[in-house]
């Protein structure tokens, strides 16, 4: 139909007959002439069907709109003196119609390519919402890392390798999306929240390394960087340590960076271990392209009269922390109030602050409504730890450890981000020395950092019974940016151990037989040492594209509230379907009681 695209015509082609097809984008009447720009996945094109040309093709061009899909033949000219648009890859030649087809008319979109069209619309006709550049780019990137990401893998020795999608629960910690059973009524399986447990299997196989691109499902809380079904780079390979394993997996981001973006990335990446993250950044996630880092300033303050400050720094579980910020003596007094809520909504109650117009002045240098409670030499030495310069502010976190660190952390992100203090880089690092376990203390129990099936440092399930609260576990996390874009560990491999981390999880012997059965019955047949990865696909492409929203890299995405604007899903069922799988809706919440 065609014989060339659209945006691929350039003035070598002056002279030449050509057909193209496509959309057509925008079409303008200029003193008696009609412009088109046609557009296909390569670009735009001008054609221009003048009456003096061809006036029954003239006439036939009045009656195009916006999208009609048409065809047109014609010859290939430079354009006129003055006319030649630089901002456009074809703005030097057009087309000189002698031949059109409409292919297919179009009704007046939704909403055009230019416009902002609210997310709902957006999604409702994603469609159309794809006919956009920067999405079709977004599109085309994706492909292009997953085709770099195979290339390398196979390169490597791994073997592509499917798992099912209707199974049983793989605890990721999100709950499970279930399917009803018809053959076994009132039986369910589960998606898949990753390929965990069939991975591991593999290794028992003998496949030594796998991967797979593949969709998992996690119903779950959503924010800008999660989608409830969503898709992973999943890795495993036995007989690999945690050294060798990482090293192998940077290579491969710095490899698809190099080839997709043309970025270095450093190399080895930094690595920092889960508390000196904490520590410095107050998240496991740090974006390091942020100068600002956090100090420990208990020490200094356990004996002041100052409560705020003085309880914290005495409860083993508190924490106290500054943040010096650079420039900060000129935030408002409304900016300040402003940051106080924020951190607010991560539990603190409150946020003291210090504005630094003249260090060496002591006190009268300082400004601040919490330096009426503390003694001189503290003041001083609060200075000096933080290294705080004359224009900058130093806030101030005191509460639970876990509230500093989130309030802080993201108050972190927030200042960084309102005073462009976020470089223009590529920052990955390893975070490595993660926790076993955590305590839920609602619930009152160990909760696994990673998953159950990550295996400890120490190799006696006695030891790690012992002291659950100070085992480290063999798990590793690539931050990129400040975002979490991979996971994975080496995994327990004994049955033994694999027991008792079920145990101290809380799970039964009975539990664990009818839900984990199939995989400790697996490791009692030679399970090799094994351990693996797995990176958000979605996650990576959209820091790679710059986005601002993960869905913007997916083609077909859910909303935040996880449903599908375009297909209307989830859908209602009728009753001889409910009936086929045994299920009988229960009255809606709103009508109960
Ligand atoms: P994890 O749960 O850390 O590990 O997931 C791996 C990576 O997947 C991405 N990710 C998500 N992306 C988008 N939407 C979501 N809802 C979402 N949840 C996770 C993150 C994360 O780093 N089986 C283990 C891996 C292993 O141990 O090998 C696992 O799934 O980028
Ligand atoms: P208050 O005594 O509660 O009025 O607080 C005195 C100062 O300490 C104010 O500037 C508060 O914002 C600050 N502040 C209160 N609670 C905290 C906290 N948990 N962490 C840091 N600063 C706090």
């Amino acid at each position: 139909m065609r014989s060339h695209y659209c945006g691929h015509i350039d003035p070598s082609l002056v002279g030449r007959t050509i057909s193209v097809a496509g959309w057509v984008h925008r079409r303008r009447d200029h003193g008696g002439v009609i412009f088109v720009d046609l557009r296909d996945r390569e670009g735009l094109l001008q054609v221009v069907f003048d009456p003096s040309d061809d006036a029954e093709i003239f006439e036939m061009a009045e009656g195009l709109r916006s999208e009609y899909v048409i065809r047109v033949s014609g010859k290939v000219r430079p354009r006129p003196e003055g006319t030649v648009n630089p901002n456009m890859p074809t703005g030097a030649v057009e087309l000189q119609a002698s031949e059109l087809e409409v292919l297919s008319p179009a009704d007046t979109p939704p909403f055009h390519h230019d416009e902002q069209a609210s997310e709902e619309l957006r999604l409702r006709y994603r469609y159309l919402d794809l006919r956009r550049e920067d999405m079709q780019q977004n599109l085309r990137l994706r492909h292009r890392v997953t085709r770099a990401l195979r290339r390398f893998l196979d390169e490597e020795g791994f073997v592509d390798v499917e798992t099912p999608m209707l199974t049983r629960s793989t605890p990721e910690g999100a709950r499970d999306y279930l399917v009803p059973s018809r053959t076994y009524p009132g039986r369910f399986f589960s998606l898949p929240q990753s390929p965990q447990l069939f991975k591991q299997l593999l290794m028992i196989s003998g496949l030594d390394r796998y991967y797979q691109i593949v969709r998992c499902f996690r119903d779950e809380d959503l924010r800008a960087d999660r989608q409830p079904e969503f898709t992973q780079l999943d890795i495993e390979t036995s007989f690999m340590d945690e050294g060798q394993i990482t090293a192998l997996m940077e290579r491969m981001i710095r490899e698809i960076f190099r080839e997709v973006m043309e970025v270095e990335l450093p190399d080895p990446f930094p690595r920092l271990t889960y508390a000196e993250a904490v520590s410095r950044f107050g998240t496991d996630r740090p974006d390091l392209r942020n100068p600002m880092e956090l100090a420990e300033v208990a020490d200094l303050v356990t004996g002041v009269e100052f409560k705020v400050f003085a309880g914290p720094a005495a409860d083993p579980e508190g924490r106290v922390a500054a943040m010096r910020v650079p420039g900060g003596a000129e935030l408002s007094r409304k900016v300040i109030d402003d940051y106080t809520g924020f951190v607010g909504r991560y539990g603190a109650g409150g946020l003291a602050y210090v504005k630094v117009n003249d260090p060496a002045a002591g006190r009268e240098g300082l400004q601040s409504p919490i330096l009426k409670f503390l003694p001189d030499d503290t003041v001083a030495a609060l200075m000096e730890r933080t290294g705080a310069a004359a224009g900058d502010l130093v806030f101030f976190g005191a509460d639970k450890a876990k509230v500093v660190n989130d309030s802080l952390g993201a108050l972190r992100d927030r200042v960084a981000a309102d005073l462009g203090l976020i470089e223009d880089a590529w920052r990955p690092a390893w975070v490595v020395d993660f926790p076993m376990f955590e305590k839920d203390e609602d619930a009152g129990r160990w909760v696994a950092l990673h998953h159950p099936f990550t295996a400890p440092r120490i190799d006696d399930p006695q030891a790690l019974a012992a002291d659950p609260g100070h085992a480290i576990s063999r798990a590793y996390d690539m931050v990129l940016n400040g975002s979490e874009i991979g996971g994975g560990s080496i995994r327990i491999h004994t049955r033994e151990m694999q027991n008792a981390a079920f145990r101290l999880l809380d799970i039964g012997e009975e539990e664990a037989q009818e839900k984990f059965g199939f995989l400790l019955d697996a490791l009692r047949y030679g399970a090799p040492p094994h351990g693996g990865i797995a990176f958000g696909l979605d996650r990576l492409v959209m820091l790679m594209t710059g986005a601002d929203s993960i869905r913007d890299v997916i083609a077909f995405p859910k909303t935040q509230t996880a449903s599908c604007p375009l297909t209307n899903a989830p859908g209602e069922v009728d009753e001889q379907q409910l009936r086929e799988v045994g299920i009988r809706l229960r009255r809606k919440p709103a009508e109960e009681g």
